[in-house]
């Protein structure tokens, strides 16, 4: 099988494209011929050496991916179905053996390009913006970096629930963003987004969605309205142009806000974090947040917004776009 390596820390130049031995499936599993594999912010945090959750490098990354199964080792799942499926790492290859329970149902009418921008985007953003952050409708949600993978998911899930949408992003991806259903938006490159936030959500917001992680944190905890909540999901302040620097990781972490309960309680306030990545011993909880996500197809609420389908062997080019902020939308590798 072919499978793309990550052969050092570094620049995209050093992903690589090498041939493997099929992986060997055991009783429960499956064999997924792979024809597209989605490509997430973490994979380019795990090149530069910056994502503590990756494997050591040399490592073949890549959490989700589309295709049809050769082989089941599972009653569950048929020899020709055509599926979606959470790979924990390994995405990044022609071929994959994964667990039954990870493996979901294409749903009619979806690419396999779509298929393999649900699971990290979709299901990270039902868990921040319906299960942690609890949503109402008319309540609103403050979605920083609003035009990715997991931002465009948010934005739909947020208005499947009847949700005032303010996102923040590059300005260059503002009327996209409307398009799409964000009410609001705020360029936090070029303006000091709480400023902008207070003029247009007079007395706080209700949910705050945050991958930047650091400083932003005590930002958002002073832009929530009572009975506001906070889901921090990510941490990408000190990567810039695609490089980690050792002294902005540990300035973010050393900024990071450390919320006392006393504080939380007296201002009606809730803060969580959210990691999908370490939620492997849950996966059957994750099957129901499947069910509600790849449902929303039917429902017409989820339509994965695709930026780009990179040829596999392209894969860097895939990392350029998200690392140089040029993508609106989710980048998948196809074969
Ligand atoms: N905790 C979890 O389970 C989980 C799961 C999935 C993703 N995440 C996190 O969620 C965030 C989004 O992930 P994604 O895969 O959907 O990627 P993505 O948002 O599509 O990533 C690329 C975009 O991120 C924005 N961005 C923010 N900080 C950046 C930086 N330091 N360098 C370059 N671009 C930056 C840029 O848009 P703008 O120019 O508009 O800012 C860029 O276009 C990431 O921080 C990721 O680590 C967490």
């Amino acid at each position: 099988m072919e499978q793309i390596w990550i052969s050092k820390v570094g620049g995209p130049e050093v992903l690589e494209v090498r041939e493997s031995q099929d992986p060997v499936p055991k009783e429960g599993e499956v064999v997924i011929d792979v024809r597209a594999s989605g490509v997430n912010f973490a994979d380019v945090m795990a090149r530069i050496g910056a994502y503590p959750d990756a494997p050591p490098i040399p490592c073949v990354v890549g959490y989700e991916v589309a295709g049809t199964v050769l082989e089941s080792h599972d009653p569950s799942v048929s020899e020709g179905d055509r599926v979606v499926a959470l790979v924990r790492f390994g995405g990044y290859s022609s071929k994959v053996v994964v667990p039954a329970l990870q493996v979901f149902a294409l749903p009619d009418g979806m690419t396999f390009a779509e298929g393999a921008a649900v699971p990290v985007n979709y299901f990270t953003a039902y868990l921040a913006v319906g299960l942690m952050g609890n949503l109402q409708p008319k309540e609103t949600v403050l979605i920083h970096n609003a035009g990715g993978g997991v931002g465009i998911a948010a934005i739909q899930l947020a208005k499947e629930i009847g949700g005032r949408i303010i996102g923040t992003a590059s300005g260059w991806k503002h009327d996209r963003l409307r398009e799409l259903g964000a009410d609001e938006l705020i360029d936090y490159q070029a303006s000091e987004w709480p400023v902008e936030l207070s003029r247009i959500a007079e007395g706080g917001v209700h949910l705050v969605l945050d991958p930047i992680g650091g400083k932003n944190l005590k930002l958002d905890m002073k832009a929530l309205a009572p009975l506001g909540r906070l889901v921090a999901y990510g941490f990408s302040a000190p990567v810039r142009n695609g490089k980690r620097s050792f002294a902005r990781i540990l300035a973010g972490l050393i900024r990071m806000p450390r919320p006392h309960f006393v504080s939380l309680l007296n201002n009606n306030r809730a803060v969580g974090g959210l990691n999908l990545g370490h939620l492997w011993g849950a996966v059957a909880r994750l099957r129901t947040v499947a069910e509600y996500v790849l449902g929303g197809w039917s429902r017409g609420s989820v339509r994965p917004v695709i930026h780009a389908e990179v040829p596999f062997a392209e894969a860097a080019e895939a990392h350029r776009l998200l690392e140089g902020r040029k993508n609106i939308g989710k980048v998948v590798l196809v074969r």
